[in-house]
């Protein structure tokens, strides 16, 4: 099987470009709410002071021209690509609601839930995730894309965890929301798939066993002996209380603060689809979707926005499933010639910021470096990664990346950038052709013994993208420090072995 995809990108451009119609088995959802706050991506690090925020994704919505021109897209039925019903609720919000964020959230959406309804295939099934923030708003519109075409309203499900610091001024916000929709009606449910056991601990009846171990109630009518066997599952209702949110400490956790736990995914997964069935994450985050899809044996598509994303998602894969992995999935949109690494350089998109300098640190680090997300002057360092420099002991090698006219002075400065961050050594990755002038500069910088490996790595190395691109010229630093917590290795046990004690604020 290798029909597993990994697509870096808007995923408005690759559901219309890139997936054929009728294609999907199942699509989950978790995308950013209009909860008017930036997400933040914390990474694990080896100490506490190591630990860096990464602004993943930004998440505050305001009216600006982006959402204008899809606006005016859905109101005009370009391409015929809504119904009536979609065009004339867009109407309707757009004067009970005004230009705002709320309504730019809510166009964005729209646009991307009626791409995902014509790749769905006839039977499919289509989860949003979503807060009560907008719920109500995400319902009418799926309606006017779903219902109005022979698709079907399914279940509002409620899912409930207690995790996250508690509300003083109201009741506590505890519970998502998770719409499912089916193209048609004609759709597929396991029962098994979505069954849990059956709590028999509480039944009055007594419980007994049978010869071949099967658990059954007896029920005696006109002197006949009736067993009612409790083997199969129970449905759950379309209220979860059994499976907790990821509290900080969770063994499951990747550092990504809107993870969402592998036992709603199994659950969805198993309810709405088989083996070997497609399925599609079109905000994949940290690859909780494509993880289970994998680990159940499903075929999936991930599509992300930020480069950090994919990073975390191929780490993640590899950790749980072997290297080898890797081979069985297609990356899609990531720069592999100096073409497609200038337009990712030169590409303006106020959603996410320095794509280019993280795809860069990633894609040399092999997906190991710390990102630093810190704004205006970043104080010279786009990425950090940690070695062993003895058995016990581990040092910084700091990443400055450049994209436009590089000298002499940019080593300079990453040299004495390294000295203040107390780093061992310093990687320049360029975009232009070093000079003369900067490769002796970084020569000067002399060179950094490894006690451990016997071996000198010069202490400031300048990597152009062409190198690493066409000589896949990548880091081959000695015993590298893992940044991101490695994903458990697939075990669903653990999936289910969650611990409650922490909490964090996230109201
Ligand atoms: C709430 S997170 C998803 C978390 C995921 N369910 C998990 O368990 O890791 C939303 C993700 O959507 C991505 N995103 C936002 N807008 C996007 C777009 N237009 N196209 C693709 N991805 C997008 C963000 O980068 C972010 O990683």
């Amino acid at each position: 099987m290798n029909n597993n995809e990994l697509y870096y990108g808007d995923n408005l451009d690759v559901l219309r470009n890139k997936i054929e119609k009728d294609s999907i088995d199942l699509c989950y959802i978790d995308p950013p709410f209009n909860s008017k706050r930036n997400y933040f991506q914390i990474y694990t690090n080896v100490g506490k002071e190591d630990q860096a925020q990464a602004q993943a994704f930004i998440d505050t919505w305001t009216w600006n021209a982006l959402a204008d021109r899809a606006l005016m897209e859905i109101i005009g039925n370009e391409g015929g690509r809504y119904t009536r019903q979609t065009i004339e609720l867009l109407k309707g919000l757009d004067a009970v609601l005004g230009r705002s964020g709320l309504l730019s959230y809510l166009v964005s959406m729209t646009q991307r839930v009626n791409e995902i309804q014509r790749v769905l295939k006839p039977t499919g099934s289509f989860y949003l995730h979503c807060d009560p923030t907008a719920s109500h708003y995400l319902k009418l519109i799926l309606d006017s894309v779903f219902c109005a075409r022979g698709g079907d309203f399914k279940n509002e499900i409620v899912w409930c965890y207690d995790t996250g610091g508690r509300s003083k001024t109201g009741f506590p916000r505890k519970h998502d929301t998770i719409f499912w929709y089916t193209k048609s009606s004609k759709f597929l449910f396991s029962y098994d798939g979505a069954s849990v056991p059956r709590d028999t601990s509480t039944m009055h009846e007594p419980v007994l066993v049978d010869e071949k171990g099967r658990k059954y109630q007896r029920n005696i009518k006109n002197g006949k002996e009736y067993r009612y066997f409790l083997s199969k599952g129970v449905l759950p209702n379309d209220w979860w209380t059994d499976l907790q949110a990821l509290n900080p400490a969770a063994k499951e956790r990747l550092g990504y603060p809107t993870q969402k736990p592998e036992a709603l995914l199994e659950r969805i997964i198993q309810a709405s689809s088989n083996e070997g069935d497609v399925i599609l994450d079109a905000y994949c985050g940290c690859g909780t979707t494509v993880a289970v899809a994998q680990r159940l044996n499903r075929q999936w598509l991930g599509i992300d926005i930020t480069y950090q994303s994919i990073a975390v998602i191929l780490k993640r894969l590899e950790d749980q499933f072997g290297a080898d992995v890797l081979n069985t999935i297609t990356l899609n949109g990531i720069p592999r010639d100096m073409e497609s690494a200038i337009a990712l350089a030169n590409k303006k998109d106020d959603r996410v910021r320095k794509e280019f300098e993280k795809w860069a640190v990633l894609t040399y680090s092999k997906n190991h470096a710390i990102i630093n997300e810190k704004k205006g002057a970043d104080r010279g360092i786009d990425g950090i990664v940690y070695i062993a420099t003895d058995s016990n002991s581990t040092a910084p090698v700091v990443f400055q990346v450049k994209s436009g006219k590089v000298g002499r002075g940019d080593i300079a400065k990453l040299n004495s950038d390294r000295i203040r961050e107390k780093a061992v050594m310093g990687i320049f990755i360029t975009l232009q052709k070093p000079t003369a002038d900067m490769k002796k500069e970084a020569l000067d910088a002399g060179f950094y013994h490894h006690v451990l490996f016997h071996r000198d790595d010069p202490v400031i190395r300048i990597v152009t993208v062409q190198d690493m691109l066409e000589k896949r010229e990548l880091i081959d630093l000695p015993l590298l420090h893992s940044v991101l917590k490695t994903a458990a290795k697939a075990n669903t046990d653990e999936q289910f072995n969650i611990s409650l004690d922490e909490t964090e604020p996230d109201e």
